[in-house]
């Protein structure tokens, strides 16, 4: 799915009361971890599901492998009670913007985190000068799509590749 940005879209109510929000370059992996695979575990994330407890392992280290091309400054983790709940990650791409990952710990989900933490991140985009960028996700999750669209994101292509088992 892809969004051209745009600030009325990205306006929400913030960061709830008793949570807080900072910047992924000022958290550590081994805090996010947990949240992580808690959120990805309880998914409609067909495509992680279907992978080894190895793979997903290895799923994670790439992602958080802290690479130049991910946007440490413009990617967010939200806390509660000093732990992680909530993450979102950006990766810069050679045309724009990628939404690599976004996860709500499954105890803290319909309050409106997952929307926060990523329009959070877009209107940085924004700031900078990004004007569009793309996220994956499969088709059945229904609250992720959901979630995208309220901010903007529309289809732009399907791919075959959650169907493969892995
Ligand atoms: C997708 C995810 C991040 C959403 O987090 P969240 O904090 O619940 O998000 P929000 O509260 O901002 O919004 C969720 C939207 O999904 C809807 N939703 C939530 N659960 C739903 C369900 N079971 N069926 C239908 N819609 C649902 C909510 O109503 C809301 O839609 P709305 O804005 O139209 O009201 C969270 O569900 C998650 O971590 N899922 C597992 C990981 C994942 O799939 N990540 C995305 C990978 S591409």
């Amino acid at each position: 799915m892809r969004a051209k940005l745009k600030k009325r879209a990205l306006v929400g109510s913030g960061v709830p009361q008793g949570f807080s929000l900072h910047r992924l370059a000022t958290v550590g992996n081994e805090e996010i971890r947990d949240c992580y695979f808690k959120a990805f575990l309880d998914s409609r994330n067909r495509l992680f599901l279907s992978m080894k407890r190895e793979q997903q392992g290895v799923t994670f280290s790439e992602c958080f492998g802290r690479l130049d091309s991910v946007d440490q400054e413009h990617s967010y983790c939200i806390r509660k009670s000093g732990r992680v709940v909530a993450f979102v990650l950006l990766e810069r791409q050679k045309d724009g913007y990628l939404v690599e990952h976004l996860g709500v710990h499954p105890k803290y989900r319909r309050r409106g985190l997952g929307g926060t933490i990523l329009a959070q991140g877009l209107c940085d985009l924004l700031s900078i000068g990004a004007r569009s960028a793309d996220i994956e996700t499969d088709v059945t999750n229904t609250p992720a799509t959901r979630l995208y669209r309220r901010l903007g994101f529309s289809p732009v292509n399907r791919q075959a590749y959650y169907y493969w088992n892995v």
